[in-house]
């Protein structure tokens, strides 16, 4: 199936560094592939085309509407840490950066498929009333978002906006476009290990891997009680592929992807990881667990969502899509890949880190 040109921007993150090889197996078609880096993307087929450049760069916005027949918009500044400690940024990143993209593809009838996030759901799922619900719906949930001093929303209100917009565009123009709502996807390549390759607080799954690595505790926020629906990276290329070949049926729609059988709680899941990483290093110390605030990890500002379990009834029906990986089949992998990558590297550092943690005690 041939579907013209197709711009991934974002193919430098951890979703478009899976996403862009999945795509080149399933579609013969050119890719370009942009991003400000773009050293996770490992594939080197020759239909993509690597581009060095922001979302916001109004050259970039016409050369890829005008050249593109499919965009995938995946940028944003995407971990919690950031919300509260830079929200001008991340309000930009995931708004008003991408504001002439979305009016340009609307103006040439670009196909858009752009990734908001389960964030706009909020703190917990609930329907029209306000009364709680199991799962988060697509069309029925309301947006239970926190006070405005709460400034881990910052975010989810960005992201929500830009959907309306889309939205708008869609229904009163003729933007073709579909909207995803990624629910905890997690694979190889995500984020970053503090102090290698990136600076602050990841998200969960490279937090508890910098520890285990690196035999610390593994930080549970406020106990480690709250719960994710964790979705292996396979299942999102798989979905994402589906929505393209179904134009009919994903057009003008919004699909949670996520996977609402693997829903545990971020202490069940720290020791699903401790035992993958012990059966990997049967000669590590046991992984430790700490209790930690919510406060002195993230500061003020920060809020939470209890419970965040999708829908996917709606991308069953209208994409054949049901994701398929368990947490048990996925996440050896994952530990194995974060080992691997930053094994070296961590025990490199181990003088410094003795050292530190020599002189602190
Ligand atoms: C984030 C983003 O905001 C979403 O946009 C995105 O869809 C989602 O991640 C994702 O991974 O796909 P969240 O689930 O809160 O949302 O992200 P994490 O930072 O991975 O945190 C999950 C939970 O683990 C939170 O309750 C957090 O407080 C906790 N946590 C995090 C720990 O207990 N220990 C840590 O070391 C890190």
């Amino acid at each position: 199936m041939s579907l013209g040109r197709i711009a991934v921007l974002g193919a430098g993150g951890f979703i478009g560094s899976h996403l862009v090889p999945g795509l080149l197996e399933r579609f013969d078609c050119p890719i370009d592939a942009i991003d400000v880096d773009l050293h996770k993307l490992e594939c080197t087929d020759a239909r993509v085309r690597r581009i060095l450049a922001r979302v916001e760069d109004p050259q970039l916005v016409e050369a890829v509407t005008s050249r593109c027949q499919v965009v995938i918009s995946l940028t944003a500044l995407c971990n919690p840490a950031q919300y509260s400690t830079i929200p001008l940024e991340v309000i930009d990143a995931s708004f008003t950066h991408l504001l002439p993209l979305v009016t340009r593809c609307s103006e040439r009838k670009v196909r858009l498929i752009h990734f908001s996030t389960a964030e706009v759901y909020g703190r917990r799922a609930v329907d029209a009333q306000g009364e709680p619900t199991e799962r988060m719906n697509e069309d029925d949930s309301c947006f239970l978002l926190g006070p405005i001093g709460r400034e881990r929303w910052t975010y989810a209100c960005a992201k929500q906006l830009l959907e309306r917009v889309i939205w708008a565009h869609g229904q009163h123009g003729a933007l073709p476009f579909t909207i995803i709502r990624p629910f905890n996807t997690i694979g190889a390549r995500m984020d970053y290990l503090p102090g290698i390759d990136g600076e602050g607080m990841p998200r969960v799954l490279a937090c508890f891997m910098s520890a285990l690595l690196r035999g610390e505790p593994l930080p549970l926020v406020n106990g480690g009680q709250q719960r994710r629906a964790f979705m292996d990276v396979s299942d999102m290329v798989e979905a994402v592929c589906r929505v393209l070949e179904r134009p009919k049926q994903s057009g003008g729609q919004i699909f949670n992807l996520g996977n609402p059988d693997n829903d545990v709680s971020i202490a069940e899941l720290g020791r699903m990881m401790a035992d993958a990483y012990v059966r990997l290093a049967p000669e590590r110390a046991p992984a430790r667990f700490e209790v930690v605030s919510a406060e002195a990890v993230y500061g003020p500002g920060y809020d939470d969502t209890q419970e965040r379990i999708p829908d996917v009834q709606k991308a069953q029906q209208l994409l054949g899509w049901k994701p398929q990986k368990s947490l048990a089949e996925t996440l050896p992998a994952i530990v194995e890949d974060y080992a691997v990558r930053y094994g070296a590297r961590v025990a490199a550092e181990r003088p410094a880190w003795l050292t530190r943690r020599a002189s602190s005690e």
